[in-house]
């Protein structure tokens, strides 16, 4: 039977490992801290560890991982940019689940965009209070509005696909674009004049980081709409406040902040927050924040679950891996027919 170390459990992440990993000879131990320099020691004796977007996966957390036995890293998420990647070839394989459900993430910056847009997130609020005034509700319709997708990978097409049910026009900025999208594909700086609306859904990278930053701001139009469901290092937090300040910005959805590491997934409604761009950012009427939930639907956690424990299964057998990753899979273009390493 295989061990595995679970980080980061969430009740809802318990639901669907345990009421699929019957299907397998697994054994999984559930840890409800992160994995980082910390917590690594549990991990010892084990030959698996499931890890998630916000844990702290180093050098010196790889190295703990390695010696204490573990060999494969499953990351139960799509992206990776938390993992030290040099420091795990030849020692410790790592998969992660590429695609679960695009739909759950477009259709939360969908939900966010209409929210920010239409003030529901405020009319929530004020018809509880039983405040039915009207006054500061004022919308605009997306209809024929210019919408710029960052990324126009599998959640970029399924909200680019959701966006001209809308009606709107669309512009896209990808590195590798799709002809097959009949989207208009253009430079980030005409992205940036052009668009009424900006949604991110590029990966981070050392090229995307802070994409959004003072410079791409003072490019913009006077009150475009700031999407980002997909990672908070794509926004330069501290630019993106001054933007709204200076009302260049007219509202901003934030799935994800660059700080998100030790708040997001947790109850903080009885600490003092520490961090003040983000304390400043919520506390503004035209900004909507929600917790990295955007993938949080049944069918991605399902499917997740399900990712995950095939890839396991692929390496308990000594199969090819799938879903396997290492820091040369971006320039290696070998076919899929052996492990990383
Ligand atoms: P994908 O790999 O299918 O697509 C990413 C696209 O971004 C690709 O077409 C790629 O060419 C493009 N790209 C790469 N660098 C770029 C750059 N500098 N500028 C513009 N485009 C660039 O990935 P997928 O599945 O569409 O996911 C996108 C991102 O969404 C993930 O990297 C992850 O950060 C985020 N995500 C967020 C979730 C949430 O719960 N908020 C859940 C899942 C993913």
């Amino acid at each position: 039977m295989t061990r595995i170390a679970f980080f980061d459990t969430k009740p809802y992440d318990k639901t669907w490992f345990d009421a699929l990993c019957v299907d397998y000879d697994i054994q999984i131990t559930y840890f409800e801290p992160k994995l980082n320099q910390n917590t690594a020691l549990l991990a010892k004796g084990f030959e698996v560890v499931c890890a998630f977007v916000n844990d702290h996966i180093t050098e010196e957390v790889l190295d703990q991982l390695y010696d204490g036995g573990v060999r494969l890293l499953a990351m139960r998420c799509a992206g990776y940019n938390n993992i030290d990647f040099k420091a795990a070839i030849g020692k410790i394989h790592i998969v992660r689940v590429p695609a679960y459900s695009p739909y759950a993430v477009a259709e939360h910056a969908l939900a966010l965009l209409l929210s920010v847009v239409r003030h529901t997130h405020h009319s929530y609020v004020r018809t509880r209070e039983f405040n039915f005034s009207l006054n500061g509700l004022v919308g605009f319709d997306l209809h024929e509005k210019t919408i710029a997708v960052v990324g126009t990978g599998k959640i970029g097409k399924v909200f680019i696909h959701i966006c001209k049910g809308f009606g709107m026009k669309i512009l896209a900025f990808d590195p590798y674009p799709d002809p097959s999208l009949g989207v208009e594909y253009c430079s980030f700086e005409e992205i940036c004049k052009r668009a009424d609306i900006i949604s991110l859904h590029c990966p981070l990278t050392p090229e995307s980081e802070h994409l959004i930053n003072k410079k791409t701001i003072g490019m913009m139009k006077q009150g475009v709409v700031l999407i980002n469901t997909s990672r908070g290092g794509l926004v330069d937090s501290q630019a993106l406040l001054e933007g709204i300040r200076s009302k260049k910005i007219g509202s901003a959805a934030l799935d994800v902040y660059e700080e998100e590491g030790e708040l997001f997934y947790e109850d903080r409604s009885n600490t003092i927050l520490e961090d003040d761009v983000l304390m400043l950012l919520i506390s503004m009427p035209n900004v909507l924040v929600t917790s990295h939930q955007a993938f949080l639907t049944q069918e991605a956690l399902q499917n997740i679950a399900k990712t995950t424990l095939g890839s396991i299964n692929e390496y308990v057998k000594g199969d090819v891996m799938t879903h396997e990753i290492c820091y040369q899979c971006a320039t290696c273009h070998k076919v899929p027919n052996q492990r990383c390493f």
